[in-house]
């Protein structure tokens, strides 16, 4: 018989929540999960809609940052994967402290282990974002549950993103200098999995990075390619540490190019021509 898929069990699996379950990550941490034979809930403040509900997963509403919900989210979830997101003001604020209500949660709900996504370099960039990212880690080391941090490169979604965003006023930034290892979520999506089906144990830190390093201004003439843009790619210059730390790769982990899909690939996949159209 082969063998199973990194991750993957024959024996049953048991409920799996992922707080954040309708975000970018989560869709693809929900869509694993449930064919890796979870039990799926999913955790955000909204529900998604209809069209984006994933089948046989069980969408809840709670507020990690008050707290609201999350003793009912959590009830009889073997492990749960942290996939939220807190980008700016109070989110951000209370980012690190959303982590810890879910922990407190779990410990008191039975809840075996944790998983949190976090950001490559989250130690390095000194700017708040990034250093609430930092406290978050923080809060999964010290909490006496077992847990797993995965810190992980870009997203391709975000780079895209980024290009799409500046592409509507006519220039695509890029940031001068950096290069970046951007990665598919849905490998994300399985290293955090793999990581979900280990055994109890204490605190581990883990890192995934995509398969390619490439220069941003690259990247944007591949996104340039591929969307028949003609805006026109500015350089943005970077001051202070966080210049040095793009200078020096510091935001770069070759060695955890775990990644397998290059934005190429990600790329190709969004312009597939649609049979009979
Ligand atoms: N984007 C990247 O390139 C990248 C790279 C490396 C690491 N990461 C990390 O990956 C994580 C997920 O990013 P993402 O881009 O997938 O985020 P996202 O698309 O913004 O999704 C965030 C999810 O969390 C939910 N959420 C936010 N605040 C909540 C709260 N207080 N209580 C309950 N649910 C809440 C959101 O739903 P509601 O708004 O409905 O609550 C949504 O489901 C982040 O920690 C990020 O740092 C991202």
């Amino acid at each position: 018989m082969p063998a199973p898929p990194a991750g993957a069990s024959l024996a049953p699996m048991g409920l799996l929540l992922v707080a954040g379950g309708t975000g970018t990550a989560g869709r693809a941490v929900v869509r694993e999960a449930t064919a890796r034979g979870w039990d799926v809930r999913s955790l955000s403040r909204r529900l998604p809609a209809p069209e984006d509900a994933a089948g046989g997963v069980e969408y809840v509403i709670g507020d990690a940052a008050t707290g609201a919900g999350l003793a009912a989210a959590l009830e009889g979830v073997e492990v749960f994967v942290d996939v939220l997101e807190g980008l700016r003001g109070r989110a951000r604020r209370d980012y690190a402290l959303a982590g810890r209500r879910l922990l407190d949660a779990a410990r008191g709900s039975g809840t075996d282990r944790a998983v949190s996504l976090s950001i490559v370099a989250a130690d390095r960039f000194p700017i708040g974002f990034y250093r609430a990212k930092l406290a978050k880690e923080r809060v999964y080391e010290e909490h006496p549950l077992p847990t797993t941090v995965l810190r992980c490169a870009q997203f391709h979604d975000l780079v895209a993103e980024v290009f799409r965003a500046g592409a509507r006023l006519g220039v695509i930034p890029c940031l001068r200098g950096a290069r970046l290892q951007p990665i598919d979520v849905r490998d994300v999506a399985k290293v955090l999995l793999d990581a979900a089906a280990e055994p109890a144990g204490g605190h581990l830190a883990l890192t995934a990075c995509g398969p390619e390093i490439r220069a941003m201004a690259e990247l944007a003439e591949a996104w340039k390619h591929a969307e028949g843009s003609t805006a026109r790619i500015v350089e943005i210059p970077v001051p202070g540490r966080s210049g040095r730390v793009l200078a020096e790769g510091g935001n770069l982990v070759p060695e955890a190019a775990r990644g397998t899909i290059t934005f190429e690939q990600w790329l190709a996949e969004r312009h597939q021509p649609v049979p009979g159209a």
